[in-house]
Order: C-alpha cells, then sequence, then structure tokens
C-alpha cells in the first residue's frame, strides 16, 4: 500500500486532493462522466490524476486557475485531454460549458463558493446538476474564510479581514503560530463564514439535494441531487466514509499536529531572532566595556603619574 502523500507537498501538509483519489475517481466512474472541470488547480496534482482517468474513460478535464504554477501549465501543453483556462470561476462559469462533474478548490471564502453555486445552479437544477465536489470543507476552511485575492470580493462582502494570518485549531480568532494565510477571517464561525457554510446554504435551499462530508485531508465534500440516476452508486461510494467518526479524529489529530509544528517553526525563529539580537547587544556592551577599560586605565595611569 503507497502510503507517501500525493503531489508536490515539500510541507507535507497532505493540500492536495490527490490524496483523496481513492474516493474521488471511483465517484467519475459512478456518474459516467465524459467531462470534468477542476476549479483551482495549483500545480496540477489532482488534474494529472484527472488526466490519466480520462483517458481511459474517454472524457475530457478543464481546469481552471487564474494563477496557474509551472506543473499546471507543462501539464496543459502535454495533454490533449486537459484544457487551461486562466481565469477565475465567476468569470468561466459564466461561458464554458457545463461539465458532468465540477470539483470546487479555489478561494476559499463564503462569497467565491457561494457565487460558484449560484452560477452552475442558474445552468443546471435537479437531475440534470452536475455532481459536484469540493475540497476544505474541515478545518481551517469549513467555517473560516480565506482570500486570495480580496480584490476580488465585493467589500461589503468581506469578513473582517487580517493580513498573514495564522489559524490554530480550537482557537476561533488570530493565532500566535499555526498554519498560516495571506488573507483570512478575523475569526472563525458565524453566519456567511467558511466554504462549508456556504455549501450548507446552498443546500437547505433546495429540495433533493444531499450533502455529504469525508474528514480527511481538510475535508471532502460531495453534494448530488437524489433523483439523477446516479444517485444511488454515488451514495455507496460516499456513505461508508462520511461523518466517519474514526476519520474525524483522525484529521482533528493531524491537523493539531501540523498547526503545533508549524508554531514550534514560528516560535524557533522568534528565538534565533532574538539570541540574535541579544547577541549583537552583547558585542555592543562589550566593545563599550573595553573602551570604558582603556579609558579607565588611562586615568590611573595620570593618577599615579600626574607629571
Ligand atoms: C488549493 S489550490 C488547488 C489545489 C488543487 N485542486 C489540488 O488538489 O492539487 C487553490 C488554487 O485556486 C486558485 N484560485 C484562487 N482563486 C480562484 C478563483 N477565483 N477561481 C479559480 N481558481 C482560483 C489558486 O490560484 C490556486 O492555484
Amino acid at each position: 500500500m503507497d502510503t507517501n502523500l500525493r503531489g508536490n507537498d515539500p510541507g507535507q501538509l497532505g493540500h492536495s486532493l490527490a490524496n483523496l483519489t481513492e474516493v474521488l475517481i471511483p465517484l467519475l466512474d459512478a456518474v459516467a462522466a465524459r467531462s470534468v472541470m477542476e476549479i483551482g488547480s495549483y500545480a496540477g496534482d489532482l488534474t494529472r490524476e484527472l488526466c490519466n482517468w480520462a483517458v481511459g474513460a474517454g472524457a475530457s478535464v478543464t481546469a481552471i486557475d487564474p494563477a496557474p504554477r509551472n506543473g499546471l501549465i507543462e501539464l496543459s501543453e502535454q495533454r490533449p485531454e486537459l484544457e487551461l483556462l486562466r481565469e477565475t470561476s465567476h468569470h468561466a462559469l459564466r461561458h464554458v460549458s457545463l461539465p458532468d462533474v465540477v470539483i470546487i478548490d479555489g478561494d476559499h471564502n463564503y462569497y467565491t463558493v457561494r457565487e460558484e453555486l449560484r452560477l452552475i445552479d442558474e445552468r443546471a437544477r435537479g437531475a440534470d446538476a452536475p455532481l459536484l465536489i469540493f475540497h476544505d470543507v474541515c478545518w481551517p476552511h469549513g467555517r473560516r474564510d480565506a482570500y486570495d485575492d480580496p480584490e476580488q470580493i465585493p467589500p461589503e462582502r468581506r469578513e473582517s479581514m487580517v493580513r498573514n494570518a495564522r489559524v490554530f485549531p480550537g482557537e476561533p480568532g488570530i493565532a500566535q503560530g499555526g498554519l498560516s494565510y495571506p488573507w483570512a477571517a478575523a475569526r472563525e464561525g458565524g453566519p456567511r463564514n467558511g466554504v462549508l457554510t456556504a455549501i450548507e446554504d446552498f443546500v437547505k435551499d433546495r429540495d433533493g439535494v444531499r450533502l455529504a462530508i469525508v474528514p480527511a485531508f481538510f475535508g471532502f465534500g460531495v453534494v448530488w441531487p437524489r433523483d439523477a440516476p446516479w444517485a444511488s452508486a454515488v451514495a455507496g461510494i460516499v456513505e461508508p466514509w462520511s461523518d466517519n467518526a474514526i476519520l474525524a479524529r483522525l484529521e482533528a489529530n493531524r491537523v493539531l499536529h501540523l498547526a503545533k509544528e508549524h508554531l514550534r517553526v514560528a516560535e524557533v525563529m522568534l528565538w534565533t531572532m532574538r539570541s540574535k539580537d541579544l547577541e549583537r547587544r552583547n558585542a555592543d556592551l562589550e566593545r563599550r566595556n573595553a573602551d570604558l577599560e582603556r579609558r579607565n586605565a588611562d586615568l590611573e595611569r595620570r593618577n599615579t603619574d600626574p607629571s
């Protein structure tokens, strides 16, 4: 059994959805997907797995990302089954053909996800709706917004944001150390905050839509219409994993240790900075002391030899 983390993950965070392909790929087969869209493809770690699947399934993959990393750009040049659109989801969802499956893993905040769901829903409802797959429905983004580009969010919709925010499990405010994000909401929880809250608000307004959560690798969510012809196949794949107490406990423990390690790194950096500062101040004091000793010796010499 291959237990290594998937994708390019030097920080060993388990950040890519590629770590969840044992659930994700069977879902694509269950709906007999011929087209899959990944919103937020980053370096192409999951995209590569999707392309490998697409070759066998005779399917196409669309990656939507306004800031693709090199790995994804190279992949798009190598793989004919992949189309890369360098634009935001809100822009792309207004003009691309709606696929059979949409994987939502772009900007992790309430406004962005809620608007992505509104745009999809506007174009396909009920049994015609695509299968929706989400990443980051558990800690930290399930109940706390993060923003890649705050300028994309209407000012009245932004939670109060903190730059270079550090978050720690169990701390609803901003922590001294922990996982860090360029921008995050100042507090966890409350209305219109977080990816899971956006999904729940979407599901709440609709009849016959099911949400399941697999609490692993920051949380994997699935939403599907109960009256779709493939609904029971999807339920059969997801339900054994969903809301699994053992998985949830493992994930809570995993993120706690990740955050603790990041806290320790921040403490070591602070300690190193402080000790360098102390070394500088110490060297300065030693220089001043040597100077005073020289002046003292000079005075003593003059006292004993007044001529
Ligand atoms: C967490 S990474 C995606 C990881 C990838 N899905 C995986 O599993 O390996 C998030 C990506 O979303 C992209 N992104 C940010 N805002 C976006 C938006 N509004 N629309 C689409 N993508 C967005 C970022 O550029 C980044 O590459």
